[in-house]
């Protein structure tokens, strides 16, 4: 299992996108929050900027829709030059459809799922998915405090993936910082969405590489 940390530019500063992907060299994927009033009551950007970051940087763009039509809309953020590209489960209604969409683009396909939403019904998707998204926090805004109830979930999906082969990643997201990373890891997850915990620190540098290290010091 290999660790991998995926700064939000959530928290980023939005009038300055290119800066701000080069701020964090050290990232493995840099995480593009889409929100559209709907699915979330946030709105953030769109293809348009994904088209535009994707030119300005070469880091990786970890794209997580939080959008109330992903089988329309995901397809096209693969075209636009995503390295990832995740849906909700909440949202979707043909995602054996769009997750092979995505795939077919060229692009890992990532399937999300709310604090509340259990993994177990989604174990037959498993073969479809590159990644599985918990998010730790309700999904909408950056700066949550991290919920510890979806940590028995992280060890359920964990076990599921090691069943299934162990090729796919297991992301978390939100309320992710120094102290929380540790006990994620712990649980089995291997890509790690930080937003306020690099973009709010003085040195986002240092801060990815102090994730890094304690996520390694507990991984299984
Ligand atoms: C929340 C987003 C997260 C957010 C994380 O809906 O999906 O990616 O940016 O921000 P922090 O790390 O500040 O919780
Ligand atoms: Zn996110």
């Amino acid at each position: 299992m290999a660790v991998q940390i995926s700064p939000s530019i959530l928290a980023a500063d939005f009038a300055r996108l290119a800066d701000e992907a080069a701020a964090v060299p050290n990232a493995d994927w840099l995480h593009v929050d889409v929100m559209d009033y709907h699915f979330v009551p946030n709105l953030t950007l769109g293809l348009p900027v994904v088209e535009a970051l994707r030119k300005a940087t070469a880091t990786p763009l970890d794209c997580h829709l939080m959008i109330a039509e992903p089988d329309r809309w995901a397809p096209s953020y693969a075209e636009a030059g995503a390295g990832s590209v995740t849906i909700h489960a909440e949202a979707s209604k043909a995602p054996v459809r769009t997750l092979r969409e995505i795939r077919s683009l060229g692009a890992r396909a990532g399937l999300a799922l709310n604090p509340a939403t259990a993994v177990e019904p989604y174990e037959d998707l498993l073969s479809e998915v590159d990644m599985l998204l918990l998010m730790t926090v309700e999904p909408g805004f950056g700066g949550q405090k991290f919920l510890d109830m979806v940590l028995p979930k992280v060890r359920r999906a964990r076990a599921l993936i090691e069943r299934h082969g162990g090729r796919i990643w297991l992301q978390v997201d939100g309320g992710v910082d120094a102290e929380t990373i540790g006990r994620c890891a712990e649980a089995g997850a291997d890509v790690f969405v930080a937003g306020s915990a690099v973009y709010g620190a003085s040195d986002p540098v240092a801060a990815i590489d102090n994730l890094r290290a304690a996520a390694i010091r507990q991984s299984a």
